[in-house]
């Protein structure tokens, strides 16, 4: 009977992963369907404490410190979510996701112990090097032990890369590369998978030390396969690292014979892969020039002093721009990053109902990989209310624009670079972008003419429809509703 409602739990956990998973996938429905997969998960949860039996039929007993690690992690996890500002969001992903792979690792580690103590003991006390270390000879099904290697190195390249990532993300750790790691790294991974064949296949007598080897050589190879990876493109190495996660928690299913888990990270996996699939296609580039880094290659690429100015650009003044705006008929607002760095969703939202208070029919043209990591621009503005039914995708932002009298950047760059789409040499040519041009007018507001993410100058700047609104996004936002107040 137990077991019945158990298995109608993990039902129901399943069913909820894959339902919330399709509701993140609109902006409308995408908190509603956190909840539900977060309700299946916390079903599932439960019933596994209660009521799961082994084969002997013994309960879980320690509760005590079962109950007691959920309360910490519940404690952490809570407070660091309240308190995550939106452009720091990537790296408290990447710190979330390295726990998911540390987790799928110490299950490879508890269940290999396990077996160790369980099998048939074939060779005991043979020395390893005079080390006193004593050995068991392995007697498991090689699947079995399979997936158990499989978990711990997948599992252990996720914890050790997603902290890399937390790091280069939160700026505790450098970019380090040196000559030929590209080479190192590929050796590395070509004796973990030796090593790992080796244990499976013939399961040697001193398998707990090619274990430990394994355990550590693939830690090491997370931190190397993520430290020469520009820190700009940690968002798609973050999701990449994800689907790793979901893949070795799958393991852990398959280990338990635990069909939520094995949902679970099955979903995580293929979304996670999907997702990197996704950002490597909106930004017109490969895997691989991602991970052995070409643009967007940390600090030096992206930093400040990044590009040349090239002729003349010219500047409107907040009075202006006032006018301009309301007696336009139509107002796309282009979010980026910037807007994110000066947390001015808020005053956007105000500019936008002042103005559609005026009669201007005000909308949003959202790039797929405006910000930092996808979505970003779609949860800021739902943060400040903004209506989803205002925010366009690129394709039918795309469409507008010709019948768009002013188009407002806020602190996007990239996004809208006409090189993408004119300049053959540049590192984002073919990556697609919002077509602003095709509106009246173009009014840019950043802070300074420095280069976005990808390190390079932007033509728009310079071009006859294009005006530049200088200053901090919300400061020059909330400026700007003062003087359309006073019209
Ligand atoms: P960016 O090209 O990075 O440009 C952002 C601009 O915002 C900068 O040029 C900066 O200029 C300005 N800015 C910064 N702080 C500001 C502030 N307080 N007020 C006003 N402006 C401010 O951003 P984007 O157009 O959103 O493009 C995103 C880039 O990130 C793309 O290249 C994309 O490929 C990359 N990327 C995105 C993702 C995802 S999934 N979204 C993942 C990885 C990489 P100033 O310094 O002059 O102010």
């Amino acid at each position: 009977m137990e077991l019945n409602i158990l298995t109608i739990c993990y039902l129901i956990g399943s069913v909820t992963f894959i339902l919330g998973l399709k509701m993140l996938s609109n902006p409308a429905t995408a908190r509603k369907g956190n909840l539900v997969a977060a309700a299946g998960m916390t079903i599932a949860i439960i019933g596994t404490i209660f009521l799961y039996t082994d084969e002997e039929g013994n309960k879980l007993h320690n509760y005590g410190w079962i109950f007691g690690g959920i309360a910490i992690g519940a404690i952490i996890g809570t407070l660091a979510a309240k308190k995550v500002k939106m452009t720091a969001m990537p790296e408290m992903v990447s710190m979330f996701n390295g726990m998911g792979g540390a987790c799928a690792a110490l299950i490879s580690v508890v269940e290999f112990n396990h077996l160790q103590h369980s099998t048939t003991i074939v060779e005991t006390f043979e020395g390893i090097s005079g080390s006193g270390y004593f050995a068991r000879q392995l007697s498991v099904s090689p699947s079995f032990l399979l997936i158990i290697v499989l978990g711990l190195i997948i599992g252990s390249v996720s914890f050790a890369g997603s902290m890399i990532a937390w790091g280069k993300l939160n700026g505790s750790v450098k970019d380090f590369s040196f000559k030929g790691q590209h080479i190192v790294n590929i050796l590395l991974l070509l004796v973990i998978l030796g090593l790992a064949t080796y244990l499976v296949g013939w399961m040697p007598s001193n398998s707990q030390l090619i274990f430990y080897v394994i355990f550590a050589l693939s830690l090491l190879y997370g931190v190397f396969f993520v430290f020469p990876i520009g820190g700009a493109d940690m968002p798609v190495v973050i999701s990449l690292l994800n689907s790793f996660t979901g893949v070795a928690a799958a393991c852990g299913g398959f280990l338990y014979d635990n069909k939520v888990m094995l949902t679970g990270g099955i979903l995580v996996g293929a979304a996670g892969t999907l997702l990197t699939i996704l950002m490597c296609k909106a930004m017109n580039r490969s895997l691989l020039n991602v991970l052995i880094g070409s643009f967007g290659g940390g600090a030096k690429a992206s930093g400040p002093a990044g590009a040349k100015q090239q002729g003349a650009y010219k500047e409107i003044s907040l009075s202006d721009t006032a006018v301009v705006m309301s007696y336009a008929n139509k107002v796309m607002i282009v979010p980026g990053y910037g807007l994110a760095v000066a947390q001015a969703q808020h005053a956007c939202h105000e500019l936008e109902k002042l103005l559609a208070e005026k009669g201007v029919e005000v909308k949003y043209a959202i790039h797929p990989v405006a910000g930092r990591m996808p979505g970003h621009m779609n949860v800021l503005l739902a943060e400040a209310d903004v209506s989803y039914e205002k925010l366009l995708e690129m394709e039918h932002a795309n469409e507008e624009f010709p019948t768009t009298d002013v188009v407002l950047i806020l602190g996007a760059n990239d996004v809208v670079n006409p090189a993408a789409k004119s300049d053959p040499s540049s590192p984002i040519y073919g990556m697609p972008i919002l077509d602003v041009e095709l509106a009246k007018t173009v009014i840019v507001n950043k802070r300074s003419m420095k280069p976005g993410y990808a390190g390079i100058e932007n033509d728009l700047f310079f071009r006859p429809k294009t005006s530049m609104l200088f200053g901090d996004a919300k400061k020059v936002l909330q400026d700007l509703i003062g003087e359309i107040k006073n019209l």
